[in-house]
């Protein structure tokens, strides 16, 4: 004698509806699972009912056969069509959770770019490293007695006074923000042994305007030879081969007689290009000379043994008229728009 209910209609709606409003109620797979197991499962009222159909009177079996099987088949749709939601929607939610914006725009760290004074110093350095000169470089607070005394310069010499020099105090310490990298040549010579074969760029002073054509602040470049034998025509070739690597094959240099204390004989550089701006010309492009026997003997150096040449140029000027630039202002003022037009060398 089974304890379940005795079937009837009324008995199946109630088990159906029951079964139908716990399925339509659970929200997730874990909820619905419950759902089947406690609507659909052995034990469940509809199984309980089904298994009294035993007990029914053959000539209603049938009849009750079919209302539970037809109970128990729209409680298994219901439960198919809720399990479809169901797994829908968490596959909705789990798409949602997981989504990548592939449209947002990227937080990138802006790269920069360095500076072209920085890489046309090291170009130039590259050229005479490439020759076998050495990098020389010496301090921009500078003693007098480098910046002018051992490059010839005499104590009232009207050349001491031509470069407008920042003086820092106390006075009687002797020291200036070096107004050339010409102090350079003499640290070279004291410091290295001979020959010499040095290339020294360097930043320098000068109580200069501050317009498009001068910084008080700028660098120049300074080449030194000390060797025997060493003559005008090694200084005119090397400034050739410079110049051509530097601005292309076409490039010419030109000496014009000019003078500095620190050299004799001294000349002004000139150096042509058919592309310059304003077509094929000369252009002003520094200083060069054979050292001073003078300078010479004041670096312990002597001049009856070696000679050698030096030559000095701006690279600020150089690059403006390598790459076209108009105001000199742009390369110290540290936009870095500017640096970025001249490309993403390292
Ligand atoms: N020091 C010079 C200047 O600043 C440039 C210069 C001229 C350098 C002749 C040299 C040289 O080495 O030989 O104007």
């Amino acid at each position: 004698m089974s304890d379940a209910p005795e079937i009837t209609p009324e008995a199946v709606a109630a088990a159906t509806d029951a079964a139908l409003a716990a399925i339509a109620a659970a929200a997730d797979s874990a909820a619905l699972k419950s759902a089947r197991a406690a609507h659909v499962g052995d034990g469940s009222p509809l199984a309980r009912l089904n298994a009294r159909l035993r007990d029914v009177a053959p000539e209603r079996k049938a009849e009750f056969g079919k209302l539970i099987g037809q109970a128990r088949g729209r409680v298994t749709q219901a439960l198919a069509a809720r399990e479809a939601e169901i797994e829908a929607a968490e596959l909705t939610a789990r798409l949602e959770a997981e989504a990548i914006d592939i449209t947002a725009l990227p937080t990138r760290a802006r790269v920069g770019a360095r500076h072209p004074l920085t890489l046309l110093q090291e170009e130039i350095s590259d050229v005479f490293v490439g020759m076998g000169w050495e990098v020389a470089e010496g301090p921009e607070l500078e003693h007098e007695w480098f910046n002018f005394d051992a490059l010839n310069f005499d104590v009232d010499h009207p050349a001491r006074q031509m470069q407008d020099t920042f003086f820092v105090d106390p006075v009687e310490r002797h020291l200036v923000m070096r107004t050339h990298t010409s102090p350079v040549q003499v640290r070279s010579m004291l410091d290295r042994e001979l020959p010499v074969y040095v290339v020294c760029p360097g930043r320098v002073y000068r109580t200069d305007e501050f317009d498009a054509t001068h910084l008080p602040v700028f660098s120049q470049v300074e080449g030194l030879v000390i060797d025997r034998g060493i003559t005008m025509a090694h200084l005119k070739g090397t400034l050739d081969h410079f110049a051509r690597v530097l601005f292309g094959p076409e490039a010419k240099t030109r000496l014009r007689t000019n003078y500095f204390p620190f050299t004799e004989p001294s000349a002004e550089l000139d150096l042509w290009h058919p592309t310059f701006k304003g077509g094929a010309r000369w252009i002003e492009w520094g200083g060069c000379g054979m050292v001073n026997p003078n300078v010479l003997r004041a670096a312990g150096i002597d001049p009856e043994e070696y000679s050698g040449f030096a030559f000095g140029m701006g690279i600020e000027r150089t690059l403006m008229f390598r790459s076209d630039v108009k105001d000199m202002r742009d390369m110290a003022e540290g936009d870095v728009r500017f640096s970025e037009q001249f490309g993403m060398v390292v």
